[in-house]
């Protein structure tokens, strides 16, 4: 008899962007004429940049030719990628990161989702609330959490991100082993200074734990006093691992890329406390179960690094930051608390209610879709989540309709 992994039944029946799409599909059969704008999923709407553009075609073309056509490459990213990414990521921001250092993947979700499988089942996760979902869902899966109870799976230890905290925990008083932390945050759009993050490496040192830090975001930052990535904290390279995206940095949500940073020093342990290098871990893993991103997709994100695909890139996020910009100062007009939105695309506003309910007015009322709170967890409710990746007309048409409807 094949049986199933029952850890999946402790889910919730959906993911939470697959139920909402659910919610909007049976609006728009509801109401077929009604405009609906977008502003929940954090899914970029303007095109790629023209440099990657150019060079993504310049990657099809090499392709059809004998000469320079390529089959498999490496697992982990060719070498002209991982050496852009090197440089300009992280040597530019005194980091030391190499390029061997770095894996090319096909998303950030991937790869914070496929993560969990180096480590054993036993461990004490430490996980924000509220929380990019997919964190705490494959952590379910792989059966490293009790049942579902008020909210909150038994065996975590969640990090509760409040307005009083700044939307930033701290370290917590008791051990753990694994620890997520995303900044700029998805969904609070807040932020992390380099004093807050170096406390979490301490921690991460002295605990012998480890942070999956996912930086996806680091393109919003403007605040130049606020870390990029975790390697910028002296010795973060013994206990982090980092994810980074060209999805929301150059909109390559529809095309996929992304990497993985796992340094050399980086260890875990095994049950005797013998240390194990997480690097070899990861590379087993990605030349097992991936076999690269495509030829002409690395060639694209290569452009991202070139001085013109750098201009491009900063007109890209000042756009959807102007339309956060536009965000916060309906919302704050309204009578509305927020945060983010200032190095970040997410605005997590207080709305003051049931979030599913407010989710539910703004659809039926103003025909626009956000992201209930209480989806990323129970620190949530109470919270929405506006995303700025849309047109600045549809943006302010939102708002309009969102003024109209709550006054
Ligand atoms: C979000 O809206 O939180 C993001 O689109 C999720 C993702 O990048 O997978």
């Amino acid at each position: 008899m094949i049986t199933i992994n029952e850890h999946y039944l402790k889910l919730r029946a959906s993911y939470l962007f697959s139920d909402i799409a659910g919610r909007i599909a049976r609006f728009q059969e509801e109401y077929p004429d009604r405009e609906i704008i977008r502003l929940g999923i954090g899914d970029v709407t303007r095109p790629l940049p023209k440099a990657c553009i150019a060079a993504f075609h310049k990657g099809v073309d090499e392709m059809a030719d004998d000469a320079t056509f390529r089959g498999y490459g490496p697992e982990q990213g060719y070498p002209f990628l991982r050496q852009a990414i090197a440089e300009h990521d992280f040597h530019a921001r005194g980091a030391a990161i190499e390029p061997d250092e770095i894996f090319v993947s096909d998303g950030a979700k991937c790869d914070t989702g496929n993560i969990q499988e180096l480590f054993s089942t036993d461990i004490k996760i430490a996980i924000p609330d509220p929380v990019y979902p997919v964190y705490l869902d494959t952590n379910v899966m792989a059966g490293r959490t009790g049942s579902h109870a008020d909210g909150r799976y038994q065996g975590i230890v969640y990090l509760d991100s409040t307005k009083e905290n700044g939307f930033a925990p701290e370290p917590p008083k008791e051990k753990v082993d694994l620890i997520y932390l995303c900044f700029p945050n998805n969904p609070t759009g807040s932020t992390i200074t380099k004093d807050q993050l170096r406390r979490w490496v301490e921690y991460a040192r002295n605990n012998q734990a480890l942070i999956l830090f996912d930086a996806a975001y680091e393109a919003f930052i403007r605040d130049e006093s606020l870390p990029h990535s975790i390697y910028e904290i002296a010795d973060a390279k013994e206990v982090a691992i980092e994810f980074r995206s060209f999805s929301k940095t150059a909109g390559f949500t529809g095309t996929r890329c992304a990497y993985t940073v796992v340094p050399q020093e980086c260890l875990a342990y095994d049950k005797s406390g013998n240390r194990h290098s997480l690097h070899a871990m990861w590379n087993r893993r990605h030349t097992t179960k991936f076999n690269g991103v495509s030829y002409p997709v690395q060639r694209a994100a290569e452009a991202v690094y070139s001085p013109e695909g750098k201009a491009q890139v900063r007109e890209l996020i000042d756009y959807y930051l102007n339309n956060a910009a536009i965000v916060r100062k309906t919302m704050a007009e309204l009578g509305y608390d927020s945060v983010g939105g200032d190095n970040s695309p997410y605005i997590w506003v207080e709305c003051r209610k049931d979030s599913w309910d407010f989710f539910d007015m703004l659809l039926r009322k103003a025909g626009v879709v956000c992201t209930p709170g209480a989806g990323f967890g129970r620190c949530g409710q109470g919270y929405i989540r506006i995303s700025a990746f849309n047109s600045p007309e549809k943006v302010k048409k939102a708002m309009a309709n969102i003024k109209a409807a709550l006054r």
